[in-house]
């Protein structure tokens, strides 16, 4: 009897696991049969852009957190995949930071190619797994049906992504702001707040980038309100950084240093949960969003019962080939190719890689920790390697870039470290490019 493998989620995690087993069989291999259950209609994860918010039409939680006019926030030659380049897809090299719709069409045309979407069965979300005599129950619902049924398989893949659902904190005075208050993953269309003053909540990337995008589209200033420390980039005259908001009183926005301002909205750009309401308490992943995830041998396999994975739980520098740098270890996992040590092992492998990240200072040695990680998985596997110190160096350039220019990173170009080549700079200024439609930015 073959084996029956769960894959929860066709997101670029979900993608790389199909794509896995298919370049095994492609070499010959005979792999597993494959299930991949995915809640949305269509492939791409968050890259498959959604305009609702709230519930969808089936009343199911709305995945989606990007919004339009999204381009990428890292360069592209670190997340390229190693076994379909920019060039294969698009037939030329393409500028570095590309939106969202370029994204999600390269995403697309390497699982158009290996020819997986058939595995697939959308809008079915995953409502329970649970583990009893050495299988798995699926328990899913086929939402235009209305239908719930169960199936057993002999190893589950979690891909279900883990920016969705929404970190919300409470500030005073909310109940009574007469505007709005929403979180990033809310966030649609910064062209709503074109001549507001608004508040944002957070310094990571989300802060950063919807606060770039409604000065892009017109607020008329921005306000940033920090934790723990300030960006300190040399932001644009009509944005500010200060402290913790206290409270609002009615339009007045209170910080922790004494200062106020009136603001028409407020967007908590807080974070995201790991929140896996869909799988049993004994296999349910409770980590914090860090590079070394809790629980995950390897990064992937679950400590306590390694017949479960999960892909992409870890904060992302890189993305799409870490994804697939542990969908193909996963893979060899799953068709005995690799063993996993006892549990004893697994969990002072865990123990190790929490010591080596907490150990790095500075988000230099976090960018390497990252692909060290990757380069480990791949040489345990036939993913073709590829020079990850050369991605890390992206990264860096990346970094370097953002300091010299918030508002004008986008506008470099680095080198793919899959082909050689370099990007083309882009035709336009990010700030200036409105149109952020896959045939305009192609125009190069
Ligand atoms: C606003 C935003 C911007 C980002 N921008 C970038 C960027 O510029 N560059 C970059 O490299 N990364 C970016 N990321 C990081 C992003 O996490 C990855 O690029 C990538 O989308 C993660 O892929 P994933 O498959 O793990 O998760 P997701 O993309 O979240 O996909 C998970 C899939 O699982 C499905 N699913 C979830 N629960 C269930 C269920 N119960 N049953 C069935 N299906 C389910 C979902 O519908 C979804 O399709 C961004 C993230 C956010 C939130
Ligand atoms: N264009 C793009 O490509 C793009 C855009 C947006 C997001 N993203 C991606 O989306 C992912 C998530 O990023 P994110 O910024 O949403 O989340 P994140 O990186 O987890 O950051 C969460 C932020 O919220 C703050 N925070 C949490 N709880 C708080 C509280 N109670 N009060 C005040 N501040 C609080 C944190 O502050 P502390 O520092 O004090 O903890 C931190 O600044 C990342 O992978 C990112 O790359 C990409």
């Amino acid at each position: 009897m073959k084996k029956r493998i769960a894959i929860i989620g066709a997101g670029p995690s979900g993608l790389a696991q199909l794509r896995a087993f298919q370049s095994a069989k492609n070499n010959g291999e005979e792999i597993p049969e494959i299930v991949c259950f995915e809640k949305q209609s269509n492939w791409g994860g968050l890259w498959n852009y959604s305009w609702r918010t709230g519930l969808d039409e089936y009343g199911e939680p709305v995945h989606g957190s990007m919004y339009r006019y999204l381009w990428s926030n890292g360069p592209k030659e670190g997340l390229e995949f190693a076994d379909y380049s920019f060039e294969e897809h698009f037939g030329k090299q393409i500028a570095s930071y590309p939106p969202r719709a370029v994204l999600f069409d390269y995403i697309q045309g390497r699982v158009e190619k290996a020819g997986v979407r058939d595995l697939i069965r959308f809008s079915t979300a995953v409502r329970d797994v649970s583990f009893n005599d050495g299988k798995f129950t699926v328990k899913v619902h086929d939402l235009p049906n209305d239908n719930a049924y169960s199936e057993e398989f002999d190893n589950v893949i979690v891909a279900c992504g883990h920016f969705s659902t929404p970190n919300v904190p409470h500030f005073d005075g909310f109940e009574t702001f007469p505007g709005r208050v929403l979180h990033a993953h809310d966030f649609r269309d910064a062209v709503e707040f074109k001549d507001k003053n608004i508040l944002i909540v957070g310094t990571s990337y989300s802060a950063e980038d919807i606060g770039s995008q409604c000065w892009k589209y017109g607020a008329k200033t921005i306000t940033v309100s920090h934790r723990t420390a300030a960006m300190g980039f040399d932001w644009p005259d009509n944005w500010s950084e200060v402290p913790l908001l206290t409270k609002m009183e009615g339009k007045i926005a209170h910080f922790k240093d004494g200062t106020s301002k009136e603001i028409d909205a407020v967007i908590l750009c807080t974070g995201y949960r790991h929140h896996f309401p869909f799988i049993n308490d004994d296999l349910r992943l409770r980590t914090a969003n860090r590079l070394a995830a809790a629980d995950l041998y390897k990064g992937v396999a679950y400590v306590h019962n390694p017949a479960l994975m999960y892909i992409g739980m870890q904060d992302q520098w890189f993305t799409f080939n870490m994804f697939d740098a542990q969908a193909w270890w996963a893979r060899d996992v799953i068709m005995g190719k690799i063993t996993c040590p006892d549990k004893a092992a697994m969990i002072a492998d865990v123990d190790a890689r929490v010591a080596a990240e907490d150990a790095g200072e500075t988000d230099y040695d976090a960018i390497w920790f990252q692909g060290d990680y990757i380069k480990e998985l791949i040489e345990e596997t036939d993913y073709p390697t590829f020079d990850v110190e050369g991605a890390c160096n992206a990264f860096k350039e990346w970094k370097g870039f953002k300091k010299e220019g918030i508002m004008t990173f986008r506008n470099n170009s680095h080198k793919s470290v899959m082909t050689g080549s370099m990007a083309p700079v882009h035709h336009t200024p990010w700030k200036d490019a409105l149109d952020d439609s896959l045939e305009v930015y192609l125009q190069n």
